[in-house]
């Protein structure tokens, strides 16, 4: 029986302990995205952003999949019906919440269990940091029902895969499981299924210990220095470490105090201690 879902439950969220477990939630489409789906994360992540109890966003679906990419039906067939205006509103729908994750406020992490298709690589590549299971599998699969993959999925390719593997990627149609996509360096790692969660939170906890403005700081730098010179990135980084000591004047002090001065800690192994912050 087909299920009709609110748009209030396309997209389910729990947080605990420091972490916000945002989940794809149509299991029964394989969590493929649909502009009610679109609406309600941009939603969630509104509601999570600046939540003093939310310190890194891991973003995973529920069921077999993690997404199936765009919504052929809702996404595209329905909206392609209402002309251009439908297209376009369903576009900025769509990317609108992938940009929004690109730069949010937080760390983000895509713990992808199962399919990520086409559009799916929007988010993915939005996450600071992927891990999946072995047995996930990816796929640009727009050739394959006729189409150049669009909504940012070619420029993630490119982004994140060698020339070679991203034509063979986009070209042929096949799907490469959790382990080729980390040799690939589509995400960071590949682990068992059964052991993907205490995983993605073991990493979650060690970006918890951290300062939260290097944090932010941090993830900006690398997606921002990406496409500068050598010459803009280093003035740029100047610019954005002072922007940081603007919001976060100490903590780098305690940091350097708890290592000189206290010998409590060592910044090769691990991070100050946070309670120290003025
Ligand atoms: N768009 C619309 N409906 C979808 C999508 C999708 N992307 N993916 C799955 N569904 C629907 C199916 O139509 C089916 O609906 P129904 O129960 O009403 O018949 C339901 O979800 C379950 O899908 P199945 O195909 O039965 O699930 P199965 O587990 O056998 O297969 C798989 C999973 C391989 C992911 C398959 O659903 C599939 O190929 N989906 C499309 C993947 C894809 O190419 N996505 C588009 C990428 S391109 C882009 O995003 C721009």
């Amino acid at each position: 029986m087909t299920v009709e879902r609110t748009e209030e439950n396309t997209v389910a969220y729990t947080v605990e302990g420091g972490i916000a477990w945002v989940k794809f939630n149509r299991p029964e489409k394989r969590n493929c995205m649909s502009p009610k789906l679109n609406r309600q994360m941009m939603r969630v992540l509104d509601e999570l952003e600046y939540r003093d109890d939310v310190g890194v966003l891991v973003l995973t679906g529920e069921g077999s999949a993690w997404s199936a990419g765009m919504d052929l039906k809702e996404y595209f067939r329905e909206t392609e019906a209402e002309g251009l205006r439908g297209i376009r509103k369903s576009q900025s729908e769509a990317y609108g919440w992938w940009r929004r994750l690109r730069w949010y406020h937080k760390p983000t992490i895509a713990m992808v269990n199962g399919w990520c298709f086409g559009g799916g690589y929007g988010p993915l590549h939005s996450c600071d940091l992927a891990f999946a299971a072995e047995d996930a599998q990816f796929g640009l699969s727009e050739i394959n029902w006729g189409i150049l993959p669009g909504g940012g999925a070619t420029k993630v390719a490119t982004n994140l895969l060698s020339m070679r593997n991203a034509m063979y990627h986009a070209l042929m149609g096949e799907n490469i499981d959790g382990k080729t996509a980390a040799e690939w360096g589509l995400i960071n790692e590949a682990v068992p299924a059964a052991s993907l969660e205490a995983r993605v939170t073991e990493v979650a906890k060690v970006l918890l210990e951290k300062n939260p403005v290097a944090l932010k700081a941090t993830k900006d730098a690398v997606r921002r220095v990406m496409e500068m010179t050598y010459d803009n990135a280093e003035d740029y980084l100047i610019r954005a470490q002072e922007a940081a000591n603007f919001f976060d004047g100490e903590g780098r002090k305690e940091g350097i105090k708890q290592f000189i001065d206290d010998k409590t800690y060592k910044p090769g192994l691990g991070a100050y201690n946070r309670s120290g912050d003025a």
